[in-house]
């Protein structure tokens, strides 16, 4: 039985406790959350009693072999690094970090002490996810050629205001969002990315410090490429779509993606499959817990969460400067 530690219990801890519940070969036995309501809340909701505003606190008690930190992004590269520095086993929520150094300090941390390092890109295990690089993987679509990833919704306040939105706190829209568009591209495609170029706007939040709107083109050492064209603050609120095209030399992947129906179209016809979006949390813990009682290579390792986000800090200085950015020559997608 994994014993875990949870650190962050605000809003996509929810979905992270839920699927702890659902496992029993792992149980979360304690929590921490700068915040004490929300510590002692989450940890009602798991049938626990111990709860502490401190996560250093947490690291030292008895029975925490790993940690599951679902902390806002600019506090991941202080708490995953000193939670492998204190050999627990890491399972850190995306991005792994909002800084290069950061998620250098982390990789480290983990590799020194031994640990499983896992970088929760949930994307990577909902179902038209799983079923889009099955399909790859099988051959029916032959090479990869070019990912389209387009989404837009409006959940995030159209008065957007606290953390949730200040760069300095999330690494900004780019980063925050941009890196589940990232790391499905670079997954899915199977190469290794060598340039980005970027482009945004702010169309319906002027006052904030951030763009709402932008578009990454990205160019892999295949020759293959891929756009990300991503909105979180539509008008209205309540929309939301999405829509992803896998293009191979012998087929072709269409999914709607996390809210509409999937299909898979090809030479030998038209099928769908469907999606939850608990499902891929679930799915990904369970592989957090799998890959550390089976000593096996984690499914999204923290390099791959570090290219990932260097992708998205690349399409961040191309946006400032209008160029095309390179891509650092030791990534391996
Ligand atoms: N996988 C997904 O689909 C998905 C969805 C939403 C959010 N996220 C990611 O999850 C992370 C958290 O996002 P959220 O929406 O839950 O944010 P949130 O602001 O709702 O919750 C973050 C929590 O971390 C706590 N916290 C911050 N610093 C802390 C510290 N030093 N020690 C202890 N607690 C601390 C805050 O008090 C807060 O309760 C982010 O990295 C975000 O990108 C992932």
């Amino acid at each position: 039985m994994l014993g875990v530690g949870l650190i962050g219990a605000g809003g996509v801890a929810k979905n992270h406790i839920s699927a702890w519940l659902k496992l029993e070969n792992a149980t979360v036995v304690a929590v921490a959350d700068a915040d004490p309501k929300r510590a002692k809340e989450a940890a009602a909701a798991l049938g626990i009693t111990r709860w502490t505003t401190d996560y250093l606190q947490l690291l030292g008690w008895d029975g925490v072999d790993a940690v599951d930190i679902c902390t806002t992004e600019a506090t991941h590269g202080r708490i995953a690094s000193d939670a492998a520095g204190a050999g627990k086993h890491v399972l850190v929520e995306k991005p792994i970090a909002t800084t290069l150094e950061d998620s250098d300090r982390i990789i480290l941390a983990a590799h020194n002490a031994g640990v499983r390092l896992m970088v929760a890109h949930t994307y990577h295990f909902y179902d038209h996810s799983v079923s889009a690089k099955e399909v790859i993987d099988s051959g029916d679509i032959g090479d990869p050629v070019y990912v389209r990833f387009s989404a837009g919704g409006g959940f995030w306040r159209q008065d957007w205001g606290g953390n949730r939105i200040s760069p300095s706190d999330t690494g900004g829209n780019v980063v925050t969002n941009g890196v589940h568009a990232t790391d499905l591209c670079n997954w899915w495609i199977g190469a290794r990315p060598i340039s980005v170029y970027a482009q945004a706007q702010n169309i319906t939040s002027s006052h904030l410090e951030m763009d709402d709107y932008f578009m990454i083109t990205i160019k892999y050492d295949s020759g293959a490429i891929a756009v990300v064209d991503l909105s979180r603050a539509n008008v209205p609120r309540s929309a939301q779509w999405a829509s992803i095209t896998i293009l191979g030399t012998d087929g072709e992947i269409t999914t709607g993606g996390q809210r509409d129906t999937q299909f898979v179209h090809n030479d030998e016809g038209l099928r769908t499959f469907g999606l939850d979006i608990q499902h891929g949390f679930d799915r990904e813990i369970a592989a957090f817990v799998s890959c550390v009682l089976d000593r096996t290579t984690p499914p999204v390792t923290g390099e791959q969460g570090r290219i990932a986000l260097e992708m998205c800090l690349a399409a961040e200085e191309s946006i400032r400067t209008g160029e095309v950015v390179a891509m650092g020559a030791d990534n391996v997608s």
